[in-house]
């Protein structure tokens, strides 16, 4: 979990995230989600390239983080001057979205639907294959 500076004054909250400083990559896109429910589950894949830093800036989810390997996380994104650090081939669940939820996704690549393993079968081989 990463912890970023807060500039709040009497006049709101302020809360700063730079590229190479707060998180650990230059950002090069930025998308959010919103709109989602407590009945959905997003993510289900693992990038071969991309990292991500996720913040809930408004309402909550959650994040399950699996390394294909037998360990797994549970992550609460509920306030919007934390978020998660998600390095490279890491599988992700984000679920348990408050109605009023909105997850901003910082990624340190461009979109490339082929960096992208959306079934857990082929993630598994890749990460095994991977330690060979
Ligand atoms: P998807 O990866 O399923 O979203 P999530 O990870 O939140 O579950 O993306 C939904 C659709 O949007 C899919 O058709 C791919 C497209 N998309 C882009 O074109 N560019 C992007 O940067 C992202 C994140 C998604």
């Amino acid at each position: 979990m990463l912890e970023f500076p807060q500039r709040g004054d009497e006049r709101g909250h302020l809360v700063i995230v730079e590229g190479q400083q707060d998180i650990p990559f230059d950002i090069k896109r930025i998308f959010y989600i919103y709109g989602s429910d407590e009945t959905v589950v997003r993510g289900q894949h693992a990038n071969r390239k991309t990292e991500f830093v996720l913040i809930n800036v408004a309402g909550s989810c959650k994040v399950k983080v699996r390394d294909g390997k037998g360990n797994e996380a549970v992550f609460l994104l509920n306030r919007p001057h934390t978020g998660i650090y998600l390095p490279k081939m890491v599988w992700k669940d984000m679920y348990d979205f408050s109605r009023d939820s909105v997850l901003l996704c910082l990624a340190s690549e461009h979109y490339d639907a082929a960096e992208y393993i959306r079934e857990y079968d082929e993630y598994l081989k890749f990460v095994n294959e991977e330690e060979r």
